[in-house]
C-alpha cells in the first residue's frame, strides 16, 4: 500500500487524514511537535508510526529525515499550521505575531518539501500536498484585517508555485488545498464541515492528481480556486 505522511497529525485536519489514510490500508507516517502523550493519534490502528517532528525547528527536520533512513513516500501532506492573533487593524499589527505564522505557514512547508523530495521521488505517487486556504485568495476572500493569516497563506500558495516549477523536472507534483472551513480548534465550533466530510473530499480530490496538476491551488472538492 501507499504511504503518506502528514505534518501536524495530532488534532484536527491531520488527525483526521491519518485516521482515514490508516483505516484505508495505507502506511501513515504521522508527525507532530510532541510525540508523548498524542493521544487519539496513539490509539489509530493499523499501519502508522509517530514520530516528533517541529516544522519550525531544523535540526528537529533533519533528525527526522535521517530517522526515515530514505523511505519512499508517495504522499507528502504539509498540514501544520497556526493562525495566530484574531483579526486587527493594521495599527496593531506586530513584528512579534506576525513572525511565526511567515514561519510556519509560509516557510516552514518548504524546508520540509525540499528535505523530503528525495523520499517523494521514490515513491509511486510522487505528491506534495500543501494545505493552504481560500483566506490566502486576493480575488475571492473577503476577511478585512485578516493581515497575519491571509498573508501567510498567499506566501504559501506562491513560494509552493515556485517550488512546482523548480522540481518539475523531478515529476513531483505541487498542489495546494482549500480543506474548506472545518470543525477544528482552527475553525471552530461554527464551521460549515466536520473534518471526516472534508477529509473525505480531500483524499478523494487528491487521489485523482496528476502531474498536469502541479502548482494549482484547488478547493477541497477539487475545483480550481482563484488566485
Ligand atoms: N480548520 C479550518 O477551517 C481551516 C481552513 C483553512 C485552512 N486550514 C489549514 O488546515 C491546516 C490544519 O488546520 P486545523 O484546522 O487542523 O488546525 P488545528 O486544529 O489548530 O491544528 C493545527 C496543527 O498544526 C500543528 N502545528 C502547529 N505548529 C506546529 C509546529 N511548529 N510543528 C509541528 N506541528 C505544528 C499543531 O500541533 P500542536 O498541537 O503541537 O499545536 C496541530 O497539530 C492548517 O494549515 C490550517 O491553516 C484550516
Amino acid at each position: 500500500m501507499p504511504t503518506v505522511l502528514i505534518t501536524g497529525a495530532n488534532r484536527g485536519l491531520g488527525l483526521e487524514f491519518a485516521k482515514q489514510y490508516a483505516a484505508d490500508g495505507w502506511s501513515v507516517i504521522a508527525t507532530c511537535r510532541n510525540p508523548i502523550g498524542v493521544g487519539e493519534l496513539g490509539t489509530i490502528e493499523g499501519d502508522i508510526a509517530v514520530y516528533g517532528l517541529d516544522v519550525l525547528d531544523q535540526n528537529s527536520i533533519d533528525r527526522f529525515v535521517s530517522d526515515l533512513d530514505g523511505r519512499a513516500i508517495d504522499v507528502l501532506i504539509n498540514n501544520a499550521g497556526v493562525y495566530g492573533p484574531k483579526p486587527v487593524k493594521a495599527a496593531d499589527v506586530t513584528m512579534k505575531d506576525w513572525t511565526p505564522v511567515m514561519q510556519t505557514n509560509a516557510m516552514a512547508p518548504l524546508f520540509i518539501a525540499r528535505a523530503l523530495l528525495p523520499n517523494v521521488e521514490k515513491g509511486a505517487r510522487k505528491l506534495i500536498v500543501n494545505i493552504s486556504s481560500i483566506m490566502a485568495s486576493i480575488e475571492q476572500g473577503s476577511a478585512p484585517s485578516e493581515y497575519i493569516y491571509r498573508s501567510s497563506k498567499t506566501a504559501l500558495n506562491m513560494v509552493m508555485a515556485c517550488y512546482a516549477q523548480e522540481i518539475a523536472e523531478t515529476g513531483v507534483a505541487v498542489v495546494n488545498f482549500h480543506p474548506g472551513w472545518v470543525q477544528t480548534d482552527m475553525g471552530g465550533p461554527n464551521a460549515t464541515l466536520t473534518p471526516t466530510e472534508s477529509i473525505t473530499h480531500l483524499r478523494a480530490s487528491i487521489e485523482k492528481l496528476g502531474f498536469d496538476d502541479t502548482g494549482k491551488f484547488l478547493n477541497y472538492d477539487g475545483s480550481p480556486l482563484p488566485w
